[in-house]
């Protein structure tokens, strides 16, 4: 069953050779991109839906969240913005609560807020495991993740539990846990991080993934400076996510390497840190991307479009430089970006993510910040909004 979706007023492709159209449509068959390209050449389908001079872009894919959680952390964002500073411990609190919570529960959760993340217009989303600590809640973690989330990461490494000795926990998360785990997501990620991880904890953590074949990940230079991005880049790691705080040995490092910086803006407001340097980043030739962190803690939305909009208001990226980083920039954070099924882009053979939104074109994401709109969603070829 073919679908023509025409009347576009603005074409966001992130294919080179395709780029920006303007009068656009789009065939979708079944899962898949068949074609784009201006309207008045569309070829015939089965359905056809006019989406009257609407801008259209590729779903947002959403490539860092932490979905996996019970429980609620209000007060201690009551308490921060009331001057108490954000800690890495409050984890544990989440820990606790995830521990608690059964099965359906945690499965409930994370579809509650996929459904909330996806009718906003993200269709394709990664999430971790990282709030149960311990084997047995690391592998349930990741066997639920498994079940709605398009990529899961095994982030064991996300805090040293209470009570436990940091290089006694580095070896149990290398070991019983990793064997446990890694058959069950595609990453492993470790918070390097004062409070967190060591860099070489880190680096053992990154080495013990990478030896079971897992992608890496490093949350890296969220609360200050530190060796997050270099040990990234030294490991090839797909992408070191925060990197709110970057020296200019850290931004040469990323703009001369494969590792993607992605950026969570959300989490810099509601933990009340400077936002990344995304001009410098971009600037000097570094490949970044826009992500939520959704998360009970330090991000608790999972807007992409108010990541968007933050980063043309206050991180002084074009409407297409922060565009593009939360749809083409989260692919390529997760390897997906290119080959058949591609998310991110819009071009044959990509998979039919679309995103149309209730204005003329994308400028109005920055434009008309805090409106909702996302006027309709199909992801992987079903209308979800
Ligand atoms: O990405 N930085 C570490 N992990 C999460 C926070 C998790 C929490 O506070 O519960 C983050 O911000």
């Amino acid at each position: 069953m073919t679908v023509l979706i025409t009347g576009i007023g603005e074409l966001t492709t992130n294919d080179p050779g395709l780029g920006q159209l303007t009068d656009a449509a789009l065939v979708l068959d079944g899962d898949r991109v068949v074609w784009a390209g201006p309207a008045a050449s569309a070829p015939a389908a089965d359905n056809l839906v006019d989406v009257e001079g609407r801008a259209v872009l590729p779903g947002w894919v959403d490539s860092h969240t932490h979905l996996l959680f019970a429980g609620d952390r209000t007060a201690e964002f009551t308490a921060r913005m009331a001057g108490q500073p954000y800690k890495a411990g409050g984890i544990a609190v989440t820990v606790n609560a995830t521990r608690e919570a059964t099965d359906t529960e945690l499965l409930e959760g994370l579809r509650r807020h996929l459904a909330e993340a996806v009718a906003q217009g993200t269709t394709y989303l990664e999430t971790k495991t990282g709030y149960g600590l311990n084997t047995e809640h690391e592998l349930r973690s990741a066997r639920i993740a498994a079940q709605l989330a398009d990529e899961v990461t095994f982030l064991g490494a996300h805090l040293v539990p209470p009570g436990w000795d940091a290089d006694d926990y580095v070896d149990l998360v290398c070991g019983e846990m990793l064997d446990a785990v890694a058959p069950h997501v595609r990453w492993a990620d470790v918070f390097c991080e004062t409070g967190a991880f060591d860099e070489d904890q880190s680096r053992t953590v990154l080495k013990a993934a990478a030896a079971k074949g897992l992608g890496l990940r490093v949350h890296g230079n969220q609360l200050g400076y530190g060796p997050g991005v270099r040990l990234a880049v030294e490991l090839g790691a797909a992408s070191v996510d925060h990197c709110t705080h970057l020296t200019p040995s850290d931004i040469d490092a990323l703009a001369n390497s494969n590792t993607v910086a992605t950026l969570l803006p959300a989490c810099d407001l509601s933990t009340r840190q400077p936002l990344p340097e995304a001009r410098k980043l971009v600037d000097a030739g570094a490949t970044i991307a826009l992500a939520s962190n959704c998360n009970p803690g330090s991000s608790y939305t999972s807007s992409m479009a108010f990541c968007v909009t933050t980063a043309v208001l206050q991180m002084r990226l074009t409407v297409e430089e922060a565009v593009r980083a939360a749809t083409w920039g989260g692919a390529r954070a997760l390897g997906r970006e290119s080959g058949d099924g591609a998310v991110g882009v819009l071009r044959p053979g990509s998979r039919a993510d679309v995103h149309v939104l209730n204005a003329p074109s994308a400028t109005h994401l920055a434009y008309r910040p805090g409106v909702p709109l996302t006027h309709s969603v199909w992801r992987s070829g079903l209308r979800v909004k």
